[in-house]
């Protein structure tokens, strides 16, 4: 009688602590998402890459696999951008790539608010990771821009254009998370 009553108790507190935890998590489906962005199919390229991924991932897990997918995107926008100034015909050439360095390595650049919107997101910040946000797409605007006043490499671009559009996917996931 004694366990019987015991293991009820257990039951209804894991029943409370699941139902705490559901109400705390935000679910917002993929789709949904995606239908913001500007470019649909990059979003769910991008969010249905998530391996092990379920249907309806509440919104903090796929903000950190955002997150994940621009840092492995800057990595390679970095290995690429160094290259690309080692093997530059000339000093005219490498100063066009130069603008780019800055907005993306620098102390103030992308590679520092990917670090800061990766603590805000664990500190629970949502607020200050859209500011995070904004400032890595005015960061990647202004490499782009270069890019295209220049006419330097199309892979660069193209690589810099993923940024740009995996920031956009994670504005979207803050502005739910804020919501
Ligand atoms: C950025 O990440 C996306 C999603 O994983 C991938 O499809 C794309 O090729 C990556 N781009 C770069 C430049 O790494
Ligand atoms: C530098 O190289 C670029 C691309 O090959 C060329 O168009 C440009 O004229 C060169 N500039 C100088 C100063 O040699």
């Amino acid at each position: 009688m004694m366990r019987q009553y015991s293991s009820l108790l257990l039951g209804l507190f894991i029943l409370h602590v699941v139902s705490s935890k559901s109400i705390s998590t935000k679910v917002v489906e993929v789709k949904v998402i995606c239908k913001e962005a500007p470019n649909p199919s990059y979003c769910l390229n991008l969010l249905n890459s998530k391996p092990g991924r379920v249907k309806g991932v509440d919104l903090v897990n796929l903000a950190e696999y955002t997150i994940d997918v621009l840092n492995d995107n800057w990595t390679n926008t970095f290995n690429l951008l160094n290259k690309l100034i080692q093997s530059a015909e000339n000093d005219t050439v490498t100063n066009y790539y130069y603008r780019c360095s800055l907005d993306l390595f620098n102390l103030d650049s992308v590679s520092s608010r990917l670090g800061d919107v990766q603590l805000n997101l664990e500190l629970g910040k949502y607020s200050a990771m859209a500011k995070d946000s904004a400032d890595i797409m005015q960061y990647l605007l202004e490499c782009i821009d270069s890019l295209h006043k220049h006419e330097t490499s199309p892979l660069l671009a193209k690589y810099v254009d993923d940024l740009r559009q995996g920031d956009q996917v994670l504005q979207i996931i803050i502005k739910y998370l804020n919501l």
